[in-house]
């Protein structure tokens, strides 16, 4: 089976792209001369393919040039698509997209979901829960001085390995005509979860429960993060991973904003 990864040499990318070497796998990206935005290659790419997955990112999370990204990227995608007969588009998502309808980012991705839905091509929307690597920036966004104030919301974040596994399986499967729910093995608060991957990378910022810390930059609700009871679960654990990346990437404190 031939199967085009839109976004090959990024973080879930090019993970996914490593699991899928028992098919006939294109990593596309624009380093390789396949551009989802001006169309260039996507004939090439997608000629022969059955299955797109679109795990591209926008290079601007500014609220205009991110919506732009995302609905100019996904319509290219679908029209190729169509015109290759595909017989399966997967797409990365985020869970609780609908909660978080303040940032300019997720206005994007369900712009993303919803053009997908009013396609003709057969799609699975994959929501996954944040990644663990995804931790350490969301401390960096919230970080004034040397605190870093976060609300003690319930977050259960997933390993991108997890994630890309999930993607492998779900693209060499049929498409659910639906969205699929992944997040990691365990819930915490996430105050919590910052404080304890700080201090392990030896980063001296102080982590403060605040109820009006913002999460990303927007006011979150107590489970506006975390999936429904129902969803997948990846298995790797948030200490094994940090122990892994710490040891992997020893750090000696970053620099405080
Ligand atoms: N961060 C999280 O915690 C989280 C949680 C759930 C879901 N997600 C979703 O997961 C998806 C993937 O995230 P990621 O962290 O793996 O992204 P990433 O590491 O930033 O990689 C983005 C990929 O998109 C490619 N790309 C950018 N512009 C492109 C274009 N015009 N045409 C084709 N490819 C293009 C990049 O190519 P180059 O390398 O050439 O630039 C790169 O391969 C995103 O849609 C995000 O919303 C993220």
């Amino acid at each position: 089976m031939k199967i085009v990864v839109i976004g090959g040499t990024g973080l879930i990318g090019s993970k996914l792209v490593k699991k899928l070497r028992d098919q006939e796998v294109v990593a596309a990206s624009p380093s390789s001369g396949i551009d989802s935005i001006t169309g260039a290659g996507l004939a090439d790419a997608l000629r022969g393919a059955s299955v797109a997955v679109d795990v591209t990112n926008s290079p601007s999370w500014e609220d205009a040039a991110v919506l732009k990204f995302f609905e100019t990227s996904t319509r290219n995608l679908l029209k190729y698509e169509t015109a290759a007969g595909l017989r399966h588009h997967v797409a990365l998502s985020v869970v609780g997209t609908e909660r978080l309808l303040e940032s300019g980012f997720f206005r994007a991705k369900i712009a993303q979901e919803n053009l997908i839905k009013a396609s003709s091509v057969p799609y699975t929307i994959v929501r996954a829960t944040q990644f663990f690597e995804f931790v350490a920036k969301i401390a960096d966004i919230s970080t004034e001085g040397n605190k870093v104030r976060l609300p003690a919301v319930l977050f259960q974040p997933i390993a991108a390995d997890d994630v890309a596994s999930a993607l492998a399986g779900i693209a060499t499967g049929s498409p659910v005509k639906g969205t699929v729910e992944i997040g990691g093995p365990e819930r915490f608060r996430l105050d919590e979860l910052v404080r304890r991957d700080l201090a392990a990378r030896k980063d001296p910022r102080e982590v403060i429960a605040d109820p009006r810390g913002r999460y990303y930059g927007i006011a979150v609700s107590e489970r506006a993060l975390v999936p429904d009871d129902g969803a997948r679960r990846g298995q790797t654990r948030f200490e094994d991973w940090l122990t892994q990346s710490t040891k992997s990437a020893p750090m000696t404190g970053r620099s405080v904003a």
